[in-house]
C-alpha cells in the first residue's frame, strides 16, 4: 500500500510511537486522524510543517466503552473515510500477579485488547465495503516471549497477535490487509515503566531502538505490505529461542528471576 492521500486514524498518537508513527505517516503526505485524550493544538501545527494534508483531532478515553462506541459512530455518521487504522494506544501492568492492582489490569486490558477489537470491528465494514484498506495493530515481543512479571501484559499482546492472525485470512479477497507489529524495546514512557514494575523481581533487558527509527520500519512494512513486522538483532536473537529452544529461553530467564 502506498501512503500518500491515504486517510490514517492513529490511536496514542500524542507520543511513544504513536507519535513517531504520526510523523512517519505526515511525512509521507497523508490525512492523519490523531485519537488522543487530550486537545493537542501544537501536535496538530507540527504534523502540517512535517507533510501533513490534514490533522484532525478525535477525543475519547479508549479505557470507556462508551467512548469507544461514540468515536466509532461520529466517524460514521460523518461520512469520515478511514484507509488505514493503526491501533496503537496502551498500558503496561506488571509484577508478581498477586500484586498488580485489579483496576489497572482492567484498564489495560479494555485498551490493549478490546478498544481494538472494537474500533477495528467498527470500522472494517466501510473498508470492506470500499475494497480497500489496512489494519496495524501494535502487539510485542511479549506476545511472543514470555516473562515472569508480564502476565497479564502478555497475555493482552498475545490476544491481539491472534485476533490480527484470524482477522487477515477472514479479510481475505476483500482488498483489505493486515499489518502485526511485533514491537521491540522502544525508547518511550512506558519503556521506562519497565524496570518500575518488574525490576523488584526480574532482571530487565535495556536493548531498545527509537520511536523514530522504528516508524521507519513500520513504513517499510506498509509499503511491502506484509503481514507481520518482526525485530532485528538481539530481539530477534531472543524470539528465536522463545521459539525453538524454549527450554533454554525458560534456563535463561528463571536465572534473572526471584520472588
Ligand atoms: N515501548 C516499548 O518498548 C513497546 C514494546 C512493545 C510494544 N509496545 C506497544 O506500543 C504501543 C505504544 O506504546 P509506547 O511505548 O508508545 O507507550 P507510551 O509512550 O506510554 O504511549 C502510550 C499511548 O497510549 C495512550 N493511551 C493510554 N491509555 C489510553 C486511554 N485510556 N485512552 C486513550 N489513549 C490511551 C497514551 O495517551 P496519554 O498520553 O493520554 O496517556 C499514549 O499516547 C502500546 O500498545 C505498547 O504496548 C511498546
Amino acid at each position: 500500500m502506498k501512503l500518500d492521500n491515504q486517510n490514517v486514524l492513529i490511536t496514542g498518537a500524542n507520543r511513544g510511537i504513536g507519535l513517531g508513527l504520526a510523523e512517519m505517516f505526515a511525512r509521507g503526505k497523508t490525512h492523519l486522524h490523531l485519537v488522543v485524550r487530550k486537545d493537542e493544538p501544537e501536535l496538530v501545527t507540527h504534523l502540517k510543517n512535517l507533510g501533513a494534508l490534514s490533522v484532525r483531532v478525535w477525543l475519547a478515553d479508549l479505557s470507556a466503552r462508551d467512548q469507544v462506541e461514540n468515536l466509532v459512530k461520529d466517524i460514521q455518521s460523518q461520512g469520515v473515510i478511514i484507509d488505514v487504522l493503526v491501533n496503537n494506544a496502551g498500558l503496561l501492568t506488571g509484577g508478581l500477579i498477586e500484586e498488580q492492582p485489579l483496576d489497572e489490569i482492567y484498564q489495560m486490558f479494555q485498551v490493549n485488547l478490546l478498544s481494538l477489537v472494537h474500533l477495528t470491528r467498527g470500522l472494517l465494514p466501510d473498508m470492506i465495503k470500499r475494497g480497500h484498506g489496512k489494519v496495524i495493530n501494535n502487539a510485542s515481543v511479549s506476545a511472543f516471549m514470555h516473562f515472569p512479571c508480564a502476565t497479564t501484559y502478555a497475555a493482552s499482546k498475545s490476544a491481539v497477535v491472534a485476533f490480527t492472525d484470524c482477522l487477515d485470512l477472514e479479510l481475505k479477497g476483500t482488498g483489505v490487509t493486515t499489518l502485526c507489529l511485533i514491537t521491540p524495546g522502544i525508547k518511550t514512557r512506558m519503556f521506562d515503566e519497565i524496570s518500575k514494575k518488574y525490576g523488584k523481581n526480574i532482571e530487565v533487558p535495556n536493548d531498545y531502538i527509537s520511536a523514530e527509527e522504528y516508524s521507519e520500519r513500520v513504513k517499510d512494512a506498509i509499503l511491502s505490505d506484509h503481514k507481520f513486522l518482526f525485530p532485528r538483532g538481539l530481539t530477534a536473537l531472543g524470539l528465536g529461542i522463545s521459539k525453538y529452544l524454549p527450554g533454554v529461553f525458560k534456563w535463561a530467564t528463571n536465572r534473572r528471576f526471584h520472588r
